[in-house]
This record gives structure tokens, sequence and C-alpha cells, in this order.
């Protein structure tokens, strides 16, 4: 039995608080790095010193950027780091990065459904609705899609600063909680950075099947830098967004119509395709880098099947990535014309801005991306 005013604050307090217990937003662990607003790179972690406590998954940057932080890996960049982006601008060209929204069709994950595009004629103007899985063409993967799991089961789901829980997302409560409207608020501009990991195994003569499990590697990715005439140490700077071509959407788009329409029946190990090497190396790489966004062509930008051990546990680079640091990825890029107009210009850094959709509580996002050189 209740007063009328505490019952309604009961139920006020119950629609906030998790199926654990916890209200959300709130973490279970408020371990945190000592912030100093003045240079936010103060007390910075090393890979090696990542997680902050024991009690976090394997290698999470929980706590990096303060215990209820929304915006993980986005808050390398700042007003510096895009002001200092605006040198990247030479040539006056302006680029998109975003297929065609039904590119791949069909979807290679035959659990996602085609974009339904319905045209609405009325008398004298058109209208048109458009249905999307998010997943199925270029999309930024938002810090709500991939959890920490050791055993991909709901159980033991933990996202990005452990502020939500799965219960949280399904809820009907309306919780915003980590969805894709702080991708869409944010304002994400600044430094592009094109690595042209399949330009440069051309370039090689080294011929590889886009389509089978190939690891991009750390080394390669240093390699591939000098061959585009940087260097390693500096090529990168904090707040960059990074983009890796591996090739893939080039030969996919080269594939007959056939070879297409049959890509989503491979299944298990067979549904293999190019990308990052899932590693320690990597991380600790990507990790030094200070990276804002990182993209690829493929459909996962971690090369698939997506296993790996990290630190002795089972991981795939989407959890460390999106549940750990709050790295958004964005997949299925279209760098075909970026990577031609790079090569001419012989310069491989550009101005970028990416707009996510403002989806209260949504899990990713046509990224709308655009590389201005
Ligand atoms: C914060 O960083 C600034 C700039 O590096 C430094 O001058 C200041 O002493 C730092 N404050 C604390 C409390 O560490
Ligand atoms: C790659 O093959 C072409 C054509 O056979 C040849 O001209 C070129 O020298 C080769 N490049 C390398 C790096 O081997
Ligand atoms: C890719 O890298 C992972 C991790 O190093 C390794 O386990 C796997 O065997 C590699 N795959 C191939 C095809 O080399």
């Amino acid at each position: 039995m209740c007063f009328k005013r505490l019952c309604a604050l009961t139920l006020v307090l119950s629609k906030l608080l998790s199926a654990t217990g916890r209200p959300v937003g709130k973490p279970a662990a408020s371990v945190s790095r000592q912030f100093n607003d003045s240079d936010i790179y103060a007390n910075w972690p090393t890979y090696d010193q990542l997680p902050l406590d024991p009690s976090f998954p394997t290698k999470a940057a929980w706590g990096v950027w303060g215990a209820t932080d929304e915006l993980g890996a986005l808050n390398h960049i700042t007003p510096n780091t895009i002001k200092a982006a605006r040198n990247e601008i030479g040539a006056g060209i302006a680029i998109s990065l975003n297929l065609e929204m039904n590119i791949p069709n069909p979807p290679l994950n035959p659990l996602r459904p085609a974009m339904l595009h319905a045209i609405v004629p009325f008398q004298g103007y058109q209208d048109d609705i458009i249905s999307l899985n998010t997943q199925i063409s270029t999309q930024y993967d938002g810090l709500r899609h991939f959890p920490y799991s050791t055993n991909n089961r709901v159980s033991t789901y933990q996202f990005y600063n452990d502020l939500i829980t799965f219960e949280d997302i399904v809820s009907p409560d309306h919780i915003k909680t980590l969805g894709i409207q702080n991708e869409a608020q944010k304002g994400i501009a600044g430094r592009g950075v094109l690595l042209d990991w399949g330009g440069w195994k051309e370039s090689r003569n080294e011929t590889f099947d886009a389509l089978s499990e190939v690891n991009i590697t750390s080394s390669d990715l240093d390699a591939v830098i000098s061959w585009q005439g940087g260097s390693p140490e500096s090529f990168i700077h904090p707040g960059d967004f990074l983009i890796i071509r591996s090739g893939f959407m080039k030969q996919y788009l080269q594939l007959p119509v056939p070879q297409e329409q049959v890509l989503p029946f491979r299944v298990g190990d067979d549904a293999a395709w190019v990308g990052l090497e899932p590693s320690d190396d990597t991380l600790r790489w990507l990790w030094d880098r200070k990276i804002s966004v990182l993209g690829s062509d493929n459909p996962s930008v971690e090369k698939s099947p997506l296993i790996a051990v990290i630190g002795g546990v089972e991981r795939s680079l989407h959890q460390i990535f999106i549940g750990g640091w709050g790295l958004s990825l964005v997949e299925y890029l279209d760098l075909e014309s970026l990577a031609e107009t790079c090569h001419k210009l012989n310069r491989f850094t550009f101005f970028f801005t990416l707009q996510n959709l403002n989806m209260a509580g949504g899990i990713a996002s046509p990224p709308n991306a655009m590389a201005i050189l």
C-alpha cells in the first residue's frame, strides 16, 4: 500500500530502473580517469593500462571519458581538430562516400530484409516511404549495436560504460541512452585519412580474394602509409576519421548478378571477407592513434568470420571497438571515387563530414558521409 503521490513516484522510479535494478545511464562501476578539461589527454591510459578496472571486460575503455560518457571516441573531435582540418581542403572536390541505399542487394546477411521503397503518388505532388534495416548498406554503427558478450547470450551483454542493459534497449519506455541521436547531435567533422590497402596490394601484384578470410595487419597499414608517402608515426592525427579501403566493394560491384544473388547463402565460416586482423597488435595500433571513427568499404571493418582471442578471451573487434571504446564503425563505404581522386592528387587526407539520422534511441544510421579535398 502507498499514498497516491508516492505510488506515482515509485512508478516513475521503476521505469527509470533497468532490469539490473540500476538507474538507466548510471554505470555499474564508476572507476574513471582523472580529468583535466584544459588537456583532454592528461592521464591518458596506454593500451596496456586498459581496462581501468579489472572488473571491466577485455581491453574496455570504460571510464576513460568519464563514467557516464555516451560519446566514446567522438570525444577526440574538438574545436581545434575541426579548425585544423580546414587546411585539408585544396582542390575543391567534394565526394560522397555512400553507396546507393539498396546496395548490396540482396543484403549479405539473410536475416536482414532488403530495403522497401514505395512511391506515394498524390495529385500534384509525390511522396515516398523508405523502410530500411540500417545494417544493409553504408552504415554507421552506434553504441547500442554491439555489446560485449562472453557467450553470445543476452544475460552476459554489456554495453559501453555499462550504462544500459539489453532490456533497456528493447523496453517500450523510450529509453534513449547510447542511442544514435547522440552521434547525430554531436556534429561529426574533421580530418579524414584514406589508407588504400587494396590499391597497395594491387601495386605489388599481390592478388587476393576479398570474399575470403584475409587479414589486414597493423604492419600492412604502416607499409600502406609509407607507400602513400607518409610517415607511419605522424600520418594519423587525434580526432581523425580513419578509412581503410580493403578492395571488398570493388570486387563485389564486379560480381555477376547470379553471384550477388547467392552470396547470402554462405553461412558460418564460409561467410568470409577481407578486413582488419583481430589481434592485440591491431588494437594497440589504433588505440595509440586516438581516431574518432573507423571506416571501411567492407561489411564489418574487421575480417570475417568475426572471431578472435584477445587477452585469452574469445572476442570480436566489434565488441572491443563499440562496446569497449565507444568507437563507431562505418561499413560498406563507397571508396572507389575517393581512392581514384586521392591517387590523382597524390593526397590521402581531406576534410570530412558525417551526419547520422537524428533518431532517438536508434542503433545505426546511414552516415551521409562526404570527403572534401
Ligand atoms: C591541466 O592541464 C593544464 C595544461 O596542460 C596544466 O597547465 C594544469 O596544470 C593541469 N591541471 C591539473 C590539475 O593537473
Ligand atoms: C606487376 O606486374 C606488372 C605486369 O606484369 C609489371 O609490369 C610490374 O613490374 C609488376 N610490379 C611489381 C611490383 O612486381
Ligand atoms: C587472421 O588473423 C587471426 C588473428 O591473428 C588468425 O587467427 C587467423 O588465422 C588469420 N587468418 C588468416 C587467413 O591468416
